[in-house]
């Protein structure tokens, strides 16, 4: 049976197990002699918050919170992460699980249906990527249009908002079938899209997905595979591009996932949505920051500074220069997945029987980081994009794909989040407020008396 519709799916409505028990406790508000009372909602693992989607209507009041570091936008049930304790579960299951065999599509499902494949689901998952893995050929000529020295992740987003063209159905995604079919597509053309861009960059022909190949091996075919010698994916490669992938595969409600939820909410579909959340991640501060880091390092390596001018101008605010890869909004203790790569580096060189001096400045910069009270006293450690740039060198990917390949691993996080919030019953547009400092009411001018 290709689909069975009594399969789990994303939570539908999202497990609200704990908040549900806990609607009863109160929190007041006291402002000018009124008093306001609101509901607390308790997450599954004991998160807490105010209720305050009625304080508006019931008050007039808004909240301001830049950044919405304080804001909770949703209730979800995909990821959690403990940042005091460096905890990141994917539907419950820690990160470090997944290290041992990895297997990026198995998480995949695992994030967007909500429970691990059994084996028969996941062979259907299987036939689904490679059934999809093409492009439109009309979609080759697309990428004849862009500029050789083009941005991928310019190439990324254009190309994944072309793909509702090819396929209007997505347009009208609300069964689990046709979710099912449109998250397989995206999930197996995003390699493709990749993997052409760079080789229109390159001025080499495309390779065409090979239907023998699994996800990994097949995507970097694409990428290095010449008419006259086929690029041979070795355990060690497919092994680490799969954990790689798997670290970035979701991450809660980071900037590009709100960015997709924000643009899904308005019923936009889920390849627009997408396609949005690229144009999120591509900024240094997030998922730019692979690439930024790679330049740093390399700055530091060609003797340009030292990893101690380095940090020490971090710590200058003057400087506007940070030290890449490191802080985390959430994190304040470490980033587990920071952990895993950084294991994951050593081995990968050791395997390899190579070495690269970026490695060494790396851990330089790491050690004299974690040791400098500005570090210590914010709470600043590595964070994925640390030691995620250093693996991706070894693996062949050049620096200007890098925040393409952090795409293509949280796609999974941003189809999952797009369709637990298409399910959610109540689902508003969103739409927040804002405190206005501009002119009060004003007057126009006609132009010939200003
Ligand atoms: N280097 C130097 N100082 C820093 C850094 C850094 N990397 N990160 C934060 N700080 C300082 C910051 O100046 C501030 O100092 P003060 O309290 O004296 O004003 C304090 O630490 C708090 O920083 P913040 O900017 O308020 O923190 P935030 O939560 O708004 O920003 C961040 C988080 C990740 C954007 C930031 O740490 C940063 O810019 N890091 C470098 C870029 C980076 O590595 N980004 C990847 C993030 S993880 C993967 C992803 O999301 O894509």
């Amino acid at each position: 049976m290709f689909w069975d519709n009594s399969m789990p799916l994303a939570p539908r409505p999202p497990e609200k197990r704990e908040t549900d028990k806990t609607m009863s406790k109160k929190v007041t508000l006291n402002y000018e002699g009124q008093s306001h009372e609101f509901d607390v909602r308790v997450g599954s693992e004991g998160e807490t918050g105010f209720d305050i989607s009625q304080l508006r209507s019931r008050t007039g009041l808004v909240t301001l919170d830049s950044g919405y570091g304080n804001t909770g936008s949703c209730e979800s049930a995909i990821t959690y992460i403990d940042g005091e304790k460096g905890v990141l579960r994917y539907r419950g299951i820690p990160i470090e699980q997944f290290a041992q065999s990895p297997n990026f599509i198995e998480v995949a499902w695992l994030l967007i249906f909500g429970k691990l494949p059994t084996t028969e689901e996941y062979a259907e998952f299987v036939v689904d990527l490679r059934r999809h893995a093409n492009l439109d050929e009309g979609m080759k000529h697309h990428f004849e249009g862009f500029p050789r020295h083009a941005h991928p992740m310019a190439i990324l987003s254009a190309m994944i908002n072309a793909l509702s063209c090819f396929y209007p159905e997505v347009m009208d995604v609300d069964s689990p079938e046709s979710f099912r079919n449109a998250s397989a597509r995206l999930i197996s053309k995003v390699r493709t899209i990749a993997a052409y861009a760079f080789r229109h960059s390159q001025g080499q022909p495309y390779n065409y997905p090979d239907p023998r190949l699994t996800y990994v091996p097949n995507f970097m075919h694409m990428m290095f595979s010449q008419p006259y010698v086929q690029y041979e994916c070795d355990d060690t490669v497919r092994t680490a591009l799969n954990l790689l992938l798997i670290l970035h595969a979701d991450h809660e409600q980071n900037c590009s996932t709100s960015t997709v939820r924000m643009v899904g909410s308005s019923q936009a579909n889920l390849f627009a949505s997408c396609s949005a959340g690229v144009s999120a991640l591509w900024g240094p501060l997030h998922g730019g920051a692979n690439v930024a880091v790679l330049q740093m390092l390399e700055n530091i390596h060609k003797g340009n500074l030292t990893p101690e001018e380095y940090v020490k101008l971090a710590k200058d605010k003057e400087s506007g220069v940070r030290l890449m890869g490191f802080g985390h909004r959430v994190y304040k203790n470490f980033d587990p997945r920071a952990n895993i790569l950084s294991e994951q580096a050593g081995k990968l060189f050791a395997a390899m029987d190579r070495k690269d001096p970026l490695l060494d400045v790396a851990r330089k910069l790491e050690q004299i980081a974690l040791e400098d009270p500005y570090f210590v006293e914010r709470n600043l450690y590595p964070n994925v994009d640390f030691y995620s740039g250093i693996i991706l060198r070894a693996l062949g990917i050049p620096t200007d794909m890098f925040t393409v390949m952090f795409a293509i691993g949280r796609m999974p996080g941003w189809i999952a989040h797009w369709w637990e919030q298409n399910q959610t019953p109540g689902s508003r547009i969103s739409r927040p407020r804002q405190i206005y400092t501009g002119n009060q009411l004003s007057n126009y001018v006609p132009m010939d008396q200003r």
